[in-house]
């Protein structure tokens, strides 16, 4: 598939254990798109994100997501990921047993289907060129799926199997979080070369940093499990100089997080500290 990717999604309520995390996010991500997503902790960032991958453990109650018309939320995660959904994880699994060779041949032909499967030397070329491009060492292709890896190494290999797999719509959980500044670049680097009129991107982060290095075409803030407020790359930099509070006020948010019983909030007007 070569189009222009739409991913639509309207009105998304999901709960996970019985409590509603998204509570009626709308957002629209169509080819050549950067969207970044900010906003503070425990606000459903990463619950959007496992919930368009088909996460199991998510109950999507209401709404609607569709890639290119199709309906996402009938799929299995198989089939999002064929359809070209992929997500790079803020906490991406440790997989024992399982070497990152193998992970990502066998998800290269999930993704390109029964019969189209890749060739092992056309493979090993591949991983041997991405790998150069992102500076990792060639030995993490025979490790275990993430086991051992440093939080930094987790993410570049997030980035590595963003690049072999070529996805239409790319979801980036946080992949900032533990680079150091080189390798920040170099996974920047990586993303700005896969931008395309063919993908789009949403792109989860709490900093201006890595906006620095990928600008995005939109920014979102989101709070108690939508998204509140919308704006260029201008509103992420106001948030890097002031904090989320001018938001909240603005809108009239007192507990931007979603989730929490009650009894654990802090009450209104009080100088309780957070914990
Ligand atoms: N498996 C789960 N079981 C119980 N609660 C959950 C689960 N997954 C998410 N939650 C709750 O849902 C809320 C939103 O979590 P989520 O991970 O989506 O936040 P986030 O916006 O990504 O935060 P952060 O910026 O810290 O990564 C939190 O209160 C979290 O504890
Ligand atoms: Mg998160």
């Amino acid at each position: 598939m070569s189009s222009a990717p739409k991913l639509t999604i309207e009105g998304l309520r999901a709960t996970i254990e019985g409590k509603e995390i998204l509570k009626g996010l709308n957002l629209e991500i169509k080819g050549g798109e950067v969207h970044a997503i900010m906003g503070p902790n425990g606000t459903g960032k990463s619950t959007l994100a496992s919930t368009l991958m088909g996460h199991p453990k998510y109950e999507v109650t209401d709404g609607a997501v569709t890639l290119d018309g199709e309906d996402v939320l009938e799929m299995a995660v198989d089939e999002r990921a064929r359809a070209g959904l992929f997500l790079a994880m803020q906490y991406p699994s440790e997989i024992t047993g399982v070497t990152n060779a193998d992970f990502l041949r066998s998800a290269i032909n999930a993704r390109r289907g029964e019969g189209n499967e890749i060739s092992l030397i056309k493979f090993i070329r591949l991983m041997e060129g991405k790998m150069k491009d992102l500076e990792m060492n060639p030995e993490f292709m025979h490790r275990y799926l993430n086991e051992g890896f440093s939080g930094g190494e987790k993410k570049r290999n997030e980035i590595l199997q963003m690049l072999v797999l070529e996805p239409r719509l790319v979801i980036l959980d946080e992949i900032d979080s533990g680079l150091d500044i080189d390798a920040l670049r170099i996974v920047a680097n990586g993303v700005n070369a896969m931008r395309s009129p063919e993908r789009g991107f949403l792109i989860i982060t709490h900093y201006q940093r890595l906006l620095n290095y990928i600008t995005p075409d939109f920014v979102h803030v989101m709070m108690q499990g939508r998204i509140v407020k919308s704006g260029g790359p201008e509103l992420a930099q106001r948030l890097e100089n002031e904090g989320y509070d001018w938001v909240k006020e603005e809108l009239g948010i007192v507990d931007e997080t979603v989730g929490q019983e009650d009894e654990f909030k802090v009450p209104m007007n009080t100088t309780a500290p957070r914990y």
